[in-house]
């Protein structure tokens, strides 16, 4: 049967931020059905919807009080339906986002755990103990709450997200209803969030070092997943083909600080695919891309799963302002947006060039820079609040699409505000404007997606970053400080910049036809 990810382009949707249709400020899924069309043009060949689920939004949703519902500020189920329906009438699958790791205080298992006592079986759904360990929750400071009755329960993130115990067979059980339950609704995939999470190491022992990190730990890629994640395979393989051609999906949020700590689930019959987060983890340098490149594919072969390609999405600085900034800016004005801007036009033409699969963050394709001068107040990642400001979080990657006009809201909402602020200053980043300018990121997207190379892949010798797929595709990008000549080729197909003379400029790539 057709394995349709295996190649496929994904756009990352973070439901607040795309599109709003009732003029509240906070996108919903009347806002994205209205939007499909822009969808269907650029090309790609499903959506993934960050959370959507009834939540307090302490953690942008992925704190869910009720995995089988939408919140009324997104719509309603029926909307949901709505938008999968009219996105298979544009071609285009839907991937909803499970979060298997933790659940919002609210949801109604912890509110009973906390009414019950100590030892009870409400409480063992969760992680409760009488003294906590030294742990570190990943938003910063301790991870362990006290309860009024004294006891203290585990919560890898926020306060407010207490963890699931996996231990516990009733909680594999639940999830499985979870996935069943989007599954039969029409799903083409799930998006698996802290995939590398879910069990923990039964003794919670202290640990020599508890600054959190994505390495093996007693609390990050334990063994049981492996087996588990299989359980799960085998759930979206009994599905039989829908109005899509194929099986179902999952991909696994899996971080890790080195790639070799990804390498028990590229196993046969594992989680479908394991996102590749190493691409934008790599500085702007040729050699350690190329090295990343190369281990990324070689983490791959052989196996059945796939490590989907990501430049940017909900959680990591937008490439503009990753890329134009020496080191991680903290305001607006530290950032090279022009300089930015060039090397993130390169990296999307390095991205959609690659052999396998690219997931797109929504405002990826507007060549979106980082809003980094948010005011405190109007902060709302609980890494901002948790870490007394010392790291900004993550609002500056997550504000409402720009999608028309020249002042804010930018064709977002009817109404005035946005839920977060958007900068003044992003008229010629709009949508509409960028429609209208056949040099802009938008259409740099839109032609890269429409012409991605198949074929197997190769290093080009003689250059810093350039390889070929197949007989006659190349794509070469220049990170040096000089100019450099391309090789022989009978067409230049697409070009991040300008291309004069057969000479690629510094921070530019191009995709060629070769002789
Ligand atoms: C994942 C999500 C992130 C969220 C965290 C806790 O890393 O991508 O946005 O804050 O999990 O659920």
């Amino acid at each position: 049967m057709t394995q349709w990810w295996r190649d496929a382009v994904v756009y990352q949707i973070y439901p607040r931020s795309f599109a709003d249709g009732n003029g509240d400020g906070t996108g919903d899924f009347a806002g994205a059905l209205a939007r499909l069309p822009y969808l269907a043009e650029l090309g790609v060949d499903a959506v993934w919807f960050s959370p959507f689920y009834p939540s307090p939004l302490a953690d942008g949703g992925y704190d869910v009080a009720d995995y089988c519902d939408v919140d009324p500020r997104f719509g309603t189920l029926a909307d949901f339906d709505t938008f999968v329906a009219a996105a298979a009438g544009h071609g285009i699958r839907v991937i909803v986002d499970i979060v298997p790791n933790h659940c919002s205080s609210a949801h109604p298992a912890f509110q009973a755990a906390l009414a019950a006592e100590p030892g009870s079986p409400e409480r063992d759904l969760f992680i409760f103990r009488d003294a906590p360990n030294n742990w570190q929750s990943l938003f910063g400071g301790p991870a362990w709450t006290q309860t009024p009755d004294g006891q203290w329960y585990l919560h890898l993130f926020d306060s407010s997200q207490p963890d699931w115990n996996w231990a516990n067979p009733a909680v594999p059980a639940m999830f499985e209803k979870v996935l069943r339950f989007w599954l039969d609704r029409g799903v083409a995939g799930l998006r698996v969030d802290v995939a590398h999470g879910l069990f923990k190491d039964p003794e919670l022992p202290d640990v020599p070092d508890p600054t959190p990190s994505d390495r093996p730990s007693p609390w990050f890629h334990r063994p049981e997943l492996v087996a588990h994640y299989a359980t799960w395979r085998a759930i979206l393989d009994s599905y039989p083909e829908d109005v899509f051609p194929g099986r179902r999906t999952a991909v696994g949020e899996f971080w890790g600080d080195e790639i070799t700590h990804l390498e028990p689930y590229f196993i046969p019959g594992g989680m479908p695919q394991a996102f590749n987060f190493f691409l934008f983890q790599t500085a702007w340098d040729a050699a350690a891309l190329r090295h990343t490149i190369t281990a990324s594919i070689a983490l791959a072969e052989g196996s059945d799963v796939v490590a989907p390609w990501v430049i940017s999405n909900h959680d990591v600085m937008r490439p503009v302002s990753r890329y134009g900034a020496p080191a991680p800016a903290r305001s607006d004005a530290e950032v090279d947006v022009a300089l930015g801007t060039r090397r993130a036009r390169a990296a999307a033409l390095l991205l959609l060039a690659l052999p396998g699969s690219a997931y797109v963050y929504q405002g990826e394709e507007l060549g979106l820079p980082e809003f980094l001068d948010i005011p405190a107040a109007d902060r709302d990642d609980p890494v901002y609040r948790r870490s007394q400001g010392a790291r900004l979080g993550r609002d500056g990657c997550r504000v409402p699409i720009p999608w028309s006009g020249t002042a804010q809201p930018y064709g977002f909402t009817e109404g005035t505000a946005t839920w977060l602020p958007q900068p003044s200053g992003w008229g010629s980043l709009t949508v509409e404007a960028q429609l209208a300018d056949p040099s802009s990121t938008l259409a740099l997207y839109r032609e890269a997606i429409a012409g991605r190379p198949a074929g197997e892949f190769a290093w080009l010798d003689g250059y810093d970053l350039a390889f070929t797929r197949g007989e006659d595709f190349a794509c070469v990008l220049n990170l040096g400080a000089e100019p450099v000549p391309l090789p022989a080729h009978e067409s230049v197909l697409l070009a991040s910049g300008t291309i004069t003379d057969d000479v690629l400029p510094q921070d530019t790539a191009v995709w060629l036809r070769l002789r």
